[in-house]
């Protein structure tokens, strides 16, 4: 299966927005397909509103963004894909026939996947050219922010399919789930669709609003929901004995029933309340603006989950893990003279760096330091599994000096020199510079602490890191001589 640099989209609502914004902003080109020539500004548009949510979901340096492109033929979308992600309407037979049509355009090892809420992998891939390199990749609203994706198999899909959408997914920032065998509904929407059965019978009952049942779950499940399900959560309730008290105890209920199998029927008079309650929910806020509070609370809840390494903490945790490692290998690849300050960081202003002036603002001057520092301390030897082991180098003291301005989408990078070192510090020099006329933009001096982290207290470095910046810092110093 192939490498993939460009994301072919078929279907461009909803959920193809999502993809495109996610996938952009991780540097993967996009080729967006759509029967409709006017889903070419609604997804620009989608993109651009999922852009400062993105934006705010990693201090990690990020590879330039991909570009988007858009057209109306399928055909020519599929030429040019490494992996192609369908999202149009749920409906089998469409799905079938376009998938098949498109099968044909796009050579066999390109991974063809599905967005579908709830159909089945065999049934999809059956008219399909090599239909091996089929499978169902369900993600979940907003697809830019929610790591969440489904693998799921049909009878015909090969298990390199599988591994290669799995690779793609995580490198864009997902927890890539696999499903073992194929259900109708996969597993998550089983499980919201149990629940949501249950709202409707109880709002038809007249037993709740649609605003006391999500008050049901928003104050009390729905906060244990974001880092351990359900079944975790019982086995905590369950106490010392766990999950067999918890049976023992509870297990009796689930035969009474206290739920329903079947849903309601879906009468007007219950579309009716249904509709009402939300829009009572929704206190003339539209949904715009809903959609904005509910970006940034999922931006913050996977922040506050990250230290915890759990859920999609964990998740954004590994992926900050690879960008920092992906910058840190493309520094590498440019140290071909170490005698000369290391140029470890290449960069852009983004367009959310800006401050009402229109120059970078100062916040980010220190984050693109830091990024150059990342990629030094991980060429030294001081990487994540350093960390883990309880050592880290912390920042003491940063001096900043601005010397020209950087506006926005001016392009950057950064040299640095290894001023110092001893058995607990370094001290670092950093260069910012514009790089359409090496103007200097600022600089930075830097002194940082070796600590044993558990206890806080300093500490001697590793031997070898520490060989490794004294070899750094011997070369900058000839280096620097020479320069004179
Ligand atoms: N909306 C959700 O919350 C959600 C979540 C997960 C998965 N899904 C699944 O994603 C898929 C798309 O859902 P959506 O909500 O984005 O739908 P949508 O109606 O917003 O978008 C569908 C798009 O497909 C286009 N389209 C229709 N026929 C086409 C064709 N023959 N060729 C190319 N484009 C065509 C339409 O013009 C439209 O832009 C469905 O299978 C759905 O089950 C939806």
């Amino acid at each position: 299966m192939r490498q993939v640099r460009t994301l072919g989209l078929l279907g461009t609502g909803v959920i193809g927005g999502g993809w495109a914004a996610r996938a952009l902003h991780f540097g993967i080109d996009v080729v967006a397909a759509d029967l409709k020539p006017e889903m070419q500004e609604w997804i620009r548009g989608a993109i651009a509103n999922a852009e400062g949510a993105l934006a705010r979901l990693t201090l990690a340096p990020l590879p330039p963004k991909g570009k988007l492109s858009f057209t109306t033929d399928l055909h020519a979308m599929a030429r040019q894909a490494d992996f192609i992600q369908e999202n149009i309407p749920e409906q089998l037979e469409l799905k079938q026939r376009v998938l098949a049509d498109v099968s044909h355009h796009a050579p066999a090892d390109v991974v063809i996947a599905s967005s579908t809420s709830g159909l089945m992998p065999s049934d999809l891939q059956r008219g399909m050219v090599a239909p091996q390199r089929f499978l169902v990749a369900h993600p979940f609203n907003p697809v830019y922010l929610l790591p969440l994706v489904e693998l799921v198999g049909g009878q015909r899909t090969s298990a390199a399919a599988l591994d290669a959408a799995s690779s793609f997914f995580t490198y864009i920032g997902m927890h890539a789930l696999r499903v073992r065998r194929e259900v109708p509904g996969h597993l998550t929407d089983r499980l919201q669709e149990a629940l949501w059965r249950e709202i409707l019978h109880m709002v038809n009952e007249d037993v709740a609003t649609t605003g006391e049942l999500d008050d049901s779950i928003v104050y009390g499940p729905g906060l244990r929901w974001a880092a351990m399900g359900t079944n975790l959560i019982y086995h905590l309730a369950g106490g010392e004995p766990g999950m067999r008290h918890m049976l023992r105890q509870f297990g009796p209920c689930l035969k009474w029933p206290w739920t329903k199998l079947e849903a309601p029927e879906l009468t007007e008079a219950l579309i009716d309340k249904m509709v009402a309650g939300t829009q009572a929910q929704a206190a003339g806020r539209s949904i715009r603006e809903l959609e904005r509070l509910r970006d940034d609370y999922l931006v913050a809840i996977q922040q506050v989950l990250k230290p915890y390494n759990i859920g999609a903490g964990a998740t954004l945790r590994a992926l900050e893990e690879r960008l920092y490692e992906a910058a840190a290998a493309g520094a590498r690849e440019r140290i071909t003279d170490a005698g000369q300050p290391l140029r470890l960081v290449e960069t852009y202003v983004r367009p959310e760096w800006i401050d009402y002036n229109g120059h970078m603002t100062d916040s980010r001057y220190l984050q693109v330091f830091g990024d150059a520092t990342d990629a030094l301390f991980r060429y030294a030897g001081v990487d994540d599994a350093y960390r883990r082991s309880g050592r880290a180098l912390y920042t003491v003291e940063t001096h900043v000096s601005h010397q020209a301005e950087a506006r926005a989408l001016e392009p950057l990078y950064v040299t640095t020199r290894v001023l110092e070192v001893d058995d607990k510090r370094v001290r670092l020099f950093h260069s910012l510079h514009r790089r359409r006329d090496e103007a200097l933009v600022a600089t930075a001096e830097q002194l940082y602490l070796h600590v044993n982290t558990p206890p806080g207290k300093a500490s001697p470095m590793d031997a070898a890191v520490r060989a490794r910046l004294a070899d750094l810092q011997a070369a900058h110093r000839r280096g620097h001589a020479q320069d004179r």
